[in-house]
């Protein structure tokens, strides 16, 4: 009795400890783990791969209509497994203002339904994305204060041979 008492105890213990160290996602979140989290990394920072990061970073693009577009643009999120729409559009939001933390300029509208479904008939499908991308940041400026470190996948990259 009392050995069965402690595995109880026991398994309890352990289920406990179990959901201590697995917070709940919410749908947005396990979106993102699921469907980029293998590329860009658990917290959007992947470097030193060759993979832009998208932590406390990837809210800049939303300082033009240009950089806007071309987040839902983008091949791996315009045809994203993820077909619907509003869906989509929250994952996203997740990502600039989650992920982004506070890149994004003050008062940027987050994406809507609608304006995902649109975008992404218009996937970067042809045209070289490193191309698409330096075209995309050497015009973000304006209003915003855009690191120099834009132009790069990550901080720190310029020391890269690229
Ligand atoms: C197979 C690996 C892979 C997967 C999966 C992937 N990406 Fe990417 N992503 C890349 C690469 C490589 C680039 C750089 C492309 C380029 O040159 O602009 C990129 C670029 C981006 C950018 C542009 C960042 C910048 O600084 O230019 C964003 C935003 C982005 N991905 C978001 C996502 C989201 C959201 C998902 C999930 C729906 C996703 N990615 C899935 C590899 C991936």
């Amino acid at each position: 009795m009392r050995a069965a008492l402690a595995a109880v105890a026991l398994l309890f213990c352990a289920s406990a400890a179990q959901a201590a160290a697995l917070p709940e996602l919410t749908g947005p979140q396990s979106d993102y783990v699921e469907h980029c989290s293998g590329c860009h990394g658990m917290q959007g920072n992947s470097a030193p791969a060759e993979i832009p990061v998208l932590r406390d970073r990837v809210g800049y693009f939303l300082c033009t209509r240009q950089g806007r577009d071309y987040l839902i643009r983008l091949p791996n999120v315009a045809y994203s497994a993820i077909t619907d729409n509003q869906e989509l559009a929250d994952m996203m939001n997740f990502v600039v203002f989650g992920l982004g933390g506070n890149s994004a300029p003050k008062g940027a509208k987050p994406f809507t339904a609608p304006e995902v479904a649109r975008l992404r008939r218009k996937a970067l499908a042809t045209q070289s994305l490193i191309a698409a991308r330096a075209d995309v940041v050497a015009k973000l400026g304006g209003g915003c204060a855009v690191p120099e470190s834009m132009k790069f996948f990550y901080d720190g990259q310029q020391q890269a041979a690229r």
